[in-house]
């Protein structure tokens, strides 16, 4: 999460950018591809220079899409993940056949008659999954398919519009880029992003192209309000009053991702986001009808296909530091694929401050001599600081397990 966004997406707490340093000129249709069989991976043949690759592709400012609408036939060599990020890649992990169904929260009635029904479901699929799918959660399909449509049509204008807006500058609050972490990355993902930062004071319009503004900030109106219930169940499955969450300030800043995973020639080589968990609170998903998304639950991959009106909610690693492993930080990754485009928007909520934060460790209330803190405290900036700079956020490896004190009981 963050480094573009939080989560691969923004630059880095401190300001860090390494990508402004970058100027390079190429076509993006001239990058290597894949090696023919018998050439090593690593490196005879023709040596690859990933750095050069990367910011041939940079200069392009025509992202993923571009690559794939100059024709390219083949995953260029940047793109072609090893084979440890690309087991169990194919989807045959369906819900139905394995038994496996994504927990549903239903928030109808979750303000008066049905409300410890849904803190308790609520409680239960944090506890098992870390994710769920949330229903009659009162945000107008019309808005949420306004929003995947503006971002959609973001990403499919002429490339001469596009690339005034490609940005890897932090200070601004809209920007569009193709990988967050490019210049750092194992492996490039097949993917483009629309980054939109929602400072405490909000997001000036201006800054937002006229294209997405309206749909964005309708969009943007209904999740702080969904925002405002969850962090109240939340508060609650954990045995907390309903007040907790928002007292402690853990959900009061937001940035938004529109993703566009565009169709992939070769999608057993590359993926569209690697396996990560996000680094924040909670993540708000939508996603349009073009699966790909996975979550990993008890050792396998699980598709978690679209679902018409539905939400996606799924727990990120503070709130599973916060709930001193109560609640679990969910991996996900989302495949490439020969059908698409892949659309999604996701919602990042964390405390405010990507720069100074206060620090966050188990909640109190949650501790006794049989739970013990599992881990130290740390502020959001520290923690995402780490993420980012460790690479391991999104290069596959799990970041939480570094601020722990002490193994559960
Ligand atoms: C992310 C993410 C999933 C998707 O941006 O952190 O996991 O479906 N996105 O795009
Ligand atoms: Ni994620």
């Amino acid at each position: 999460m963050f480094l573009q966004n939080i989560n691969g997406h923004t630059a880095s707490p401190e300001g860090h950018n390494p990508i402004t340093l970058i100027g390079f000129k190429a076509s993006a249709t001239k990058m290597q591809t894949l090696p023919s069989p018998g050439e090593s991976f690593t490196c005879s043949g023709p040596c690859y220079d990933r750095a050069k690759e990367a910011k041939e592709f940079e200069e392009t400012k025509a992202g993923v899409k571009g690559l794939v609408d100059s024709g390219v036939a083949k995953v260029p060599r940047l793109f072609i993940h090893p084979p440890q990020n690309l087991r169990d890649l194919s989807s045959d992990t369906d819900g139905a056949a394995t038994g496996l169904e994504v927990p549903v929260i239903d928030m109808m009635g979750c303000e008066d008659c049905r409300r410890k029904d849904v803190v308790n479901d609520l409680r239960r699929a944090l506890e098992t999954w870390g994710f769920f799918r949330i229903i009659n959660h009162g945000i107008p399909v019309d808005a949420m398919e306004r929003m995947l449509e503006t971002v959609k049509q973001f990403h499919e204008q002429p490339e001469g519009v596009k690339r005034e807006w490609y940005s890897r500058d932090d200070a601004k609050k809209f920007r569009y880029y193709s990988n967050g972490d490019l210049f750092w990355s194992k492996a490039a993902t097949w993917k483009d992003t629309l980054f939109f930062d929602f400072p405490s004071g909000g997001l000036e319009p201006e800054a937002v192209p006229v294209l997405c503004r309206e749909p964005v900030f309708e969009y943007e109106k209904h999740i702080e309000k969904l925002k405002r219930s969850l962090s109240e169940l939340l508060s609650e499955a954990l045995g907390l009053d309903s007040g907790y969450l928002g007292e402690i300030e853990c959900m009061e800043s937001k940035t938004m991702v529109g993703h566009y995973y565009p169709i992939c020639p070769e999608p057993e080589l590359t993926l569209g986001t690697i396996n990560h968990s996000d680094a924040a609170f909670l993540t708000l998903l939508l996603q349009n009808h073009h699966g790909g998304l996975q979550f990993r639950h008890k050792d396998q991959w699980v598709d978690v296909s679209p679902v018409p009106g539905a939400i996606l909610a799924n727990i990120g690693d503070l709130m599973q530091l916060v709930s001193n492993d109560k609640f679990k930080s969910a991996e996900h990754r989302v495949l490439a694929r020969q059908a698409g485009p892949r659309v999604s928007v996701a919602c990042f909520l964390f405390p405010r401050g990507t720069r100074k934060s206060k620090p966050y460790g188990p909640i109190e209330e949650l501790l006794d001599e049989d739970n013990p803190p599992l881990y130290r405290e740390t502020s959001f900036p520290e923690y995402f600081g780490y993420y980012l700079s460790s690479g391991n956020g999104m290069n596959g490896e799990a970041v939480l397990p570094h601020f722990r004190v002490s193994e559960p009981k």
